[in-house]
């Protein structure tokens, strides 16, 4: 049987698979289908200083082959969360992922700060959510921004830090530079791309908040590009998600430079989704005679043109 262990910022992660952020709570309701431990991690629901309800409702459409969110951080705050889900998170037996997020770059230091004593396992800066009118994305969308705000979380973090990005920036590869030169350990992409659905009878946006995040298949091939894209241009190990369902999407993931993966969307239909495709990247493993999964990563041939 290969090798299925995977190193993340100094890390020791079973299986390169992560449960991303938003799609699994804090690991509770999906503890019926399977240990937790069968997972390699788990991001868990992006976190704020203070409670937040989230946005109203309507907040989910489902679209052609994905999904349109606008959830707006809803969460118990990092003050619940440390107390009450990280000491359960902690006996399951899987690396244990604090995805944050704030209002404005204090929110993300005092934040940091108090994850810093905790017995979280690791910090996923959140710069990328497009769901929340203030702070998220504002802070990720220029290189500038994005490597201000992680320089700022780093003197506080403790603990290693992943620096999740947006998509709907245009150089992806100079934004991830930027992540890294603040002091990123990882980066992981990509969060949502920003849509819009409108309900042609009442000429009302579906979504509330007006405008969501689009997530799974569909967003994939723009995920696979954005990742090699990242990959060729930072050391740091790089976390690729986005609309990966399959673990023909996994390997194809690694490929294009990803060191691990985090499962999304697919959950939603299919909450075994993780064990199928850790199944599958095993028995491609073995078949083609591959070693460690780490072989994988950045292995794409690229054309030369
Ligand atoms: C309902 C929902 C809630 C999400 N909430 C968060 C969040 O709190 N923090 C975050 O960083 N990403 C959040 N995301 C983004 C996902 O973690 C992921 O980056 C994105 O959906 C792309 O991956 P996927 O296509 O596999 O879902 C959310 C996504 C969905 C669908």
């Amino acid at each position: 049987m290969a090798d299925l262990r995977v190193n993340i910022a100094g890390v020791d992660f079973a299986n390169p698979l992560i449960a991303a952020s938003g799609t699994f709570g804090f690991g509770r309701e999906y503890q019926e289908f399977y240990p937790l431990s069968t997972l390699g991690g788990i991001s868990c629901k992006g976190i704020t200083l203070m409670e937040r309800p989230g946005n109203p409702p309507p907040r989910i459409a489902e679209t052609p082959s994905g999904m349109l969110n606008s959830v707006g951080l809803q969460n118990p705050g990092v003050d619940h969360f440390i107390e009450k889900d990280l000491p359960w998170l902690k006996q399951q037996g899987t690396v244990v992922i604090a995805n944050i997020a704030g209002n404005t770059q204090q929110d993300y230091c005092r934040m940091a700060d108090k994850l810093s004593a905790s017995s979280v396992d690791l910090v996923e800066l959140n710069i990328s959510c497009p769901n929340v009118k203030q702070g998220g994305v504002q802070f990720g969308t220029s290189c500038q921004g994005v490597e201000e705000i992680t320089s700022a979380v780093r003197k506080y973090c403790k603990k290693p830090l992943m620096v999740k990005l947006s998509p709907n920036v245009a150089d992806i590869g100079e934004i991830a530079k930027a992540a890294e030169a603040g002091g990123a350990d990882a980066i992981s992409l990509i969060n949502t791309l920003t849509g819009m659905r409108i309900d042609i009878r009442t000429r009302r946006p579906i979504l509330h908040n007006n405008t969501g995040g689009l997530s799974g298949p569909a967003v994939f091939p723009v995920a696979v590009r954005m990742v090699w894209q990242a990959a060729q241009k930072v050391k740091v190990p790089v976390v690729g998600l986005g609309g990966i369902s399959t673990w023909q999407d996994a390997v194809e993931m690694l490929l294009a430079g990803a060191s691990a993966l985090q499962i999304g969307t697919a959950l939603f239909t299919d909450p075994y989704a993780p064990v199928k495709i850790l199944d599958g990247l095993n028995r491609y493993l073995d078949e083609n005679h591959i070693a460690s999964v780490t072989e994988l990563t950045g292995a794409v041939c690229p054309y030369g043109n």
